[in-house]
């Protein structure tokens, strides 16, 4: 069966994938796809968070990283998709995820799969790790370095600008 860990990914961090490589080992294949959350405001544009996914996945052979435009339950049914996997941090995640869950069931009737993140990266959060870099503070232990280089340019760019 083919799964999908849908996600804003602004930038991928060692939690999003390790959920990716366990989807991996449990699915025959797996679709990473970057979506956009109408709520965020995003450091990366989806072009540069699909290059970043890219580089990170290059060694796990049934992953394919795509663009998601439009509805998730509609991109999973052109696409064949048989489940959405969720990584859950905390009872937070859990509330959200759950409602999120239930409403895409009821859109289409996909199902949720939620995996529990590793307890070693449960404290991440990509909205921390933008503003921890933003105000010049160290991320390196939370994402692979090719993300890392990354935010450190465009923290610099960023600053450049102002
Ligand atoms: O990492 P995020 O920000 O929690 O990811 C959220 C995302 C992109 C997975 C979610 O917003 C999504 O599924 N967007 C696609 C549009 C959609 O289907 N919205 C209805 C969700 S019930």
């Amino acid at each position: 069966m083919r799964a999908i860990c849908p996600g804003s990914f602004d930038p991928v961090t060692h939690g999003h994938l390790d959920i990716v490589a366990r989807t991996a080992t449990l699915f025959g294949d797996v679709l990473v796809a970057v979506g956009r959350n109408s709520s965020k405001n995003y450091l990366f544009s989806p072009e540069e968070r699909v290059e970043m996914l890219r580089e990170a996945c290059v060694d796990m052979p049934n992953v394919k990283v795509v663009l998601l435009s439009g509805l998730l339950v509609d991109f999973c049914a052109e696409h064949e998709v048989g489940a959405i996997v969720k990584g859950l941090r905390f009872g937070g995640d859990f509330e959200f995820e759950l409602q999120m869950a239930q409403m895409n069931h009821a859109l289409t009737g996909i199902e949720t799969v939620m995996l529990p993140t590793a307890s070693r990266w449960a404290h991440l959060s990509s909205t921390m790790i933008r503003e921890i870099a933003g105000l010049g503070g160290d991320v390196g232990q939370f994402v692979p370095d090719s993300v890392n280089r990354r935010i450190a340019a465009k923290v610099a760019e960023r600053r450049a600008q102002r």
